[in-house]
């Protein structure tokens, strides 16, 4: 079989069928995900449950994995392989964890519009994240076409960002939520990554208008005029109009491209269990994320 594409939006994000993740991909199958990655940015895929064995070896085949923070901040987790990220509410332990913890706190990090990994140098490309568990309400996730928002920028913006750069930093948005307790020798281990605004995407040969939650600064510029209108390119970019809303299903996996899109979840009971396992990749020379 071969893939099936159904549009879920007017700008972007489809609906992906006719392959088997479970199985080893063939470079025929690697080519066309990655060619309506470049079209579609957002892929869902209903109906797949993976092992977690299953998704990493999916994910490999796109290029190398990602750590994320994981790199930095060793924390006892639940799933075998770290490769593996546990987005869920459920403690090292296998319990949901308590309202106050650093697992929650990550979580409501994620709760903020921002790009896989972007305070990394290299970034992360691909995100695959697949549903193993769902609250009864809330917990969808929404992504943001900035490949659209930067095609709906006023002529006067291109003009005054297309060579502007911005500081992405892990902690600003741990730091926005309360959480600033950390010693001088970690904030050293993660040092800021820097990214143009404006980015021309490699697969598809769009502009877009890269921002996000994790960009503090504007290279040059003083901090409170750089954070006003980063936060004015945000609000641009996550306008109604750019988003798609997953509504999640056990057994989904959607996969986004962290250099076209922002994302992030929405409220929910935390005191219920959500579990998603995450995969991403590192935005290296030697993914192969080209549909040649
Ligand atoms: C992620 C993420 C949001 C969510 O997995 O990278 O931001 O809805 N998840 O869990
Ligand atoms: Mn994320």
């Amino acid at each position: 079989m071969s893939l099936t594409l159904q549009p879920l939006h007017p700008l972007f994000a489809a609906e992906a069928s006719g392959i088997d993740l479970a199985r080893p991909l063939s470079d025929a199958d690697l080519k066309q995900i990655n060619a309506a990655m470049n079209q579609y940015a957002v892929l869902v895929w209903r109906g797949q449950p993976l092992s977690g064995q299953q998704q990493i070896d999916l994910t490999k085949a796109f290029g190398p994995l990602d750590l994320g923070l994981k790199k930095v901040f060793k924390r006892k987790e639940r799933l075998e392989d770290e490769h593996l990220i546990d987005i869920s509410n459920v403690d090292a332990e296998g319990q949901v964890a308590r309202r106050d913890s650093p697992k929650n706190l990550s979580n409501f990090a994620n709760q903020l519009w921002h790009s896989d990994s972007s305070f990394q140098d290299p970034r992360a490309a691909y995100s695959m994240l697949h549903a193993v568990v769902l609250p009864s309400w809330g917990g969808t996730t929404e992504f943001a076409d900035l490949r659209a928002a930067y095609d709906a920028l006023p002529e006067r913006t291109r003009g005054e960002i297309e060579s502007l750069s911005a500081e992405h930093y892990a902690l600003h948005t741990r730091i926005l939520l309360g959480d600033e307790a950390y010693t001088d020798d970690q904030k050293k281990a993660i040092p800021p990554a820097v990214w143009p605004l404006v980015q021309t995407h490699p697969g598809s040969g769009r502009k877009l208008l890269f921002v996000g939650v994790h960009a503090r600064e504007i290279i040059g510029w003083p901090t409170a005029e750089a954070r006003i209108y980063l936060s004015d390119l945000l609000e641009h970019a996550t306008q109604r109009e750019f988003v798609y809303r997953h509504e999640w299903q056990v057994g989904d996996l959607v996969m986004w491209d962290n250099r076209s899109t922002l994302h992030r979840g929405r409220r929910y009971d935390i005191a219920e269990r959500r579990e998603l396992r995450r995969t991403t990749i590192e935005d290296v020379p030697e993914a192969r994320l080209m549909a040649a």
